[in-house]
């Protein structure tokens, strides 16, 4: 099956004045149509910058210096900013790490997932975008009327269901999520994730999880790429991440499971149980 994504030898620099920062150094991966593919590192390896090249969203006088970035088969990087702009939300959606907080806090949820939508030519009807918008808020687990309400007035895990509500709204074949719960509580967060599971069953999208919850990764995704300092390390199966990391630094991610022992051991109970769910060979569904 041919990628859906296919990323290659992609180099992202920042100035600076003691040299470029290489943020992004020679990253390359596919993703294939309906794949769930986790990418982790510790902070400042360079995922966001992967996700914000792959909308090509680096703002200047960041630059993506080299690479090639197909989706379904056209590589962005050749695409007029016009191009590139109708391709955003309608073929590849990104929730931003932070998502949550830049919704406009003046503005309807309503009025904020339509715009989007009508950005990129949809018209419909009141009645259809209000039948459309149901529907959007349902998948992801919200009332209707949350359409009415603004920001201010949710709570941090429904705000992030609205930003995915927002990413899927046009069902693109791919979605990056970038830290889609790491502001949230432990709770909230499986939620959401199950929310995001099931969204993605149903669309049939191939979805990049960005995180470093190795227990969140390990019920979500399929593949593990593991980052750092620019660079992926290692690309392998969750389960042979978790029953054989190959490279040193993922054997230390391994160990450390550093936002889970600071969460408490009943989550780090449930990832290992997760893990010995995933390595077992049985029921990985
Ligand atoms: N706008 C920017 N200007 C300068 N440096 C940046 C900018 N954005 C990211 N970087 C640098 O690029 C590197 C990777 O950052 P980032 O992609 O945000 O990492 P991650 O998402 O893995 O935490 C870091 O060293 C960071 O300081
Ligand atoms: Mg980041």
């Amino acid at each position: 099956m041919r990628p859906v994504l296919e990323v290659s030898d992609l180099h992202v620099h920042f100035p600076t004045p003691r040299g470029p920062v290489k943020a992004v150094d020679g990253v390359s991966f596919a993703l294939h149509p309906g794949e769930r593919l986790g990418l982790i590192g510790e902070s400042g390896s360079g995922k966001s910058t992967i996700a914000l090249a792959v909308m090509r969203l680096i703002k200047p006088p960041g630059e993506i210096v080299r690479g090639r970035i197909l989706l379904e088969g056209v590589d962005l990087l050749g695409l007029s900013e016009e191009e590139m702009r109708r391709r955003r939300l309608a073929k590849i959606a990104l929730v931003t790490q932070g998502a949550m907080n830049s919704l406009n806090p003046v503005i309807r949820i309503r009025d904020q997932i339509i715009d989007g939508m009508q950005a990129h030519g949809i018209r419909l009807s009141r009645r259809g975008f209000d039948g459309r918008l149901t529907e959007l808020l349902q998948a992801v687990d919200l009332r209707p009327d949350v359409a009415d309400l603004f920001p201010h007035q949710l709570s941090g895990g429904m705000k992030q269901r609205v930003c995915i509500a927002a990413a899927i709204s046009l069902r693109p074949a791919v979605i990056i999520a970038d830290e889609p719960t790491s502001a949230l509580d432990v709770v909230v967060q499986r939620r959401v994730m199950q929310t995001l599971r099931r969204v993605q069953d149903e669309l049939r999208a191939a979805v990049i999880l960005i995180g470093h919850d190795m227990g969140l990764m390990a019920q979500f995704a399929e593949r593990v790429a593991v980052m750092r300092a620019g660079q992926l390390v290692e690309v392998n199966g969750v389960r042979e991440i978790f029953a054989r990391p190959q490279h040193p630094y993922t054997r230390l991610l391994m160990e450390s499971l550093p936002s889970l022992e600071r969460r408490g051991s009943s989550l780090l109970a449930t990832a290992r149980a997760a893990v010995a769910r995933t390595t077992s060979g049985g029921n990985d569904s």
